[in-house]
């Protein structure tokens, strides 16, 4: 496995099975989910531009608690019942916000935010956490950019619940 990765797509949609294949070869045989989402972070902050967060919360039965990321110190424990991350986690469904300023509990982190992708890290029908991209631009995530995001943690889903 060579760390030395490169992106060229320039098409989102491949630009994103891009970073699903090479987060299927990261994170390969490891059982570790706290060293496969700090993987997966770095990964798609190099592979997907325009992003100032990349990362996972984790669900400890309870809430969301910080994962590992890139970008900004964040807040730290976030409930099913607050911002972009609880919506995602506890209607189990991805939830793609155009203006965080308009989205009812969002909570600010990084005041530079203006969009925000969460999708939920599901693994045998346990939630394990979400992954949640944040970006200084309005309206910066498409459908394309959701369905690239929620294919590649499908296929990693077991990495990142340390089921490997
Ligand atoms: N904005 C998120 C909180 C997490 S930070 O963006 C890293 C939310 O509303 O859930």
């Amino acid at each position: 496995m060579s760390y030395a990765l490169a992106f060229t797509a320039t098409d989102p949609a491949e630009r994103w099975a891009e970073a699903a294949d090479a987060a299927v070869a990261l994170v390969a045989g490891e059982p570790d989910a706290i060293a496969n989402m700090a993987n997966v972070a770095a990964l798609i902050w190099q592979a997907i531009p325009d992003l100032n967060w990349a990362g996972f919360y984790r669900f400890d039965g309870t809430e969301l608690v910080l994962g590992p990321f890139q970008g900004k110190a964040a807040c730290i424990r976030i409930a099913l019942d607050k911002g972009v991350c609880g919506a995602a986690a506890r209607l189990r469904a991805s939830q793609r916000v155009d203006d965080v300023l308009a989205f009812p509990g969002h909570i600010a982190c990084d005041t530079a935010s203006r969009s925000e992708l969460v999708v939920p890290v599901v693994a045998d029908d346990r939630l394990i956490g979400v992954l949640d991209l944040d970006s200084p631009l309005p309206s910066r995530f498409t459908p394309d950019d959701q369905a690239g995001a929620e294919a590649l943690v499908a296929r990693i889903a077991a990495a990142l619940a340390g089921q490997t």
